[in-house]
């Protein structure tokens, strides 16, 4: 049996930043939460909660006492304000990537920009994002979503989200470019992510199965999911290593595996090592469990 792990497998910078973040408050201070869990993964949520971290709905459920760590996913402009003036402490774990994405609405929409994200409305970071044009942004998740009349003599400042796939935001920026008068067209997608798309394209063009590890509500790890299926027939989407089903695992030759960029090294590393056991090879070294050890 062969195996490919992908490069950059797991954590992207932003989330080992906020994890980090996360686990020295742990130590150092009292009452320390996170404002919507950390990461959209279970494994590194239940990882926090042994260490006393807990996690919060919203802005109004945080107490005096409190130290809150913001995620990398970030928050609007008028709940980063509530927060300060309600916790003890605040620990800004904003993605600098995504910080940029604020700073660039925020200065664009006071300038008199209509802003448009391209992205989920759903997920949190385009609605942290939202949250710095007084939340009038319109949003699209795809082609059907740009309607002409929301654009006509329009000038507008596009944005997107970083996990956004490429080839859609080309697709949406080119029609939202056809039907306005001005149009501030700004790529945030984030190379992590794109770094991630390529990989997985690449590696599951080659291999008879695809293991793609990850938060089920991890829109990045989903992603990955998707572009494996259009590449392999055979595509597993697992949580972690108990989801691993060793019998079907069994039939094939070369399998490949990746992972979101909210999933831990050790969740990665288990799903590894359970796989090295059923096959020939003694060991599978790849860089990244060196490079994102925690
Ligand atoms: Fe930041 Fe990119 Fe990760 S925006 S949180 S480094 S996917």
């Amino acid at each position: 049996m062969e195996i490919l792990l992908a490069k950059n497998a797991g954590f992207c910078f932003g989330v080992k930043n906020a994890m980090e973040k996360a686990l020295k408050a742990s130590e150092e201070e009292k009452n320390v939460k996170t404002l919507g869990p950390i990461i959209h993964n279970p494994d590194a949520v239940r990882l926090l909660e042994e260490k006393g971290v807990c996690s919060l709905n919203s802005v109004e459920d945080v107490g005096e006492d409190d130290t809150i760590i913001i995620r990398s996913h970030g928050i609007g402009k008028g709940e980063y304000e509530i927060l300060k003036s309600k916790a003890m402490k605040v620990i800004d774990a904003t993605c600098p990537y995504v910080k940029n994405i604020h700073n660039i609405v925020e200065k664009n929409f006071k300038n008199g920009y209509k802003i448009v994200i391209i992205g989920d409305s759903e997920h949190p970071e385009v609605k942290g994002i939202n949250g710095w044009c007084d939340n009038e942004a319109i949003i699209i998740k795809d082609i059907d979503g740009v309607v002409e009349d929301n654009f006509k003599n329009q000038r507008v400042c596009v944005v997107s989200q970083t996990t956004f796939n490429a080839k859609k935001w080309h697709e949406i920026a080119c029609k939202i470019i056809a039907l306005t008068k001005e149009a501030l067209i700004i790529n945030t997608i984030c190379s992590a992510t794109e770094i991630r798309q390529k990989e997985t394209e690449d590696i599951s063009k080659k291999v008879d199965l695809m293991i793609v590890i990850g938060g089920k509500n991890s829109s990045n790890t989903r992603k990955l999911y998707e572009i494996s299926k259009e590449n392999c027939n055979n595509v597993m989407l697992i949580e972690n290593a108990n989801e691993l089903n060793i019998e079907k695992i069994k039939q094939f030759n070369k399998i490949g595996i990746t992972a979101g960029a909210s999933t831990p090294q050790f969740v990665i590393e288990e799903v590894m090592n359970n796989l090295v056991s059923i096959s020939n090879e003694d060991k599978i070294t790849n860089d990244v469990f060196e490079k994102n050890k925690l």
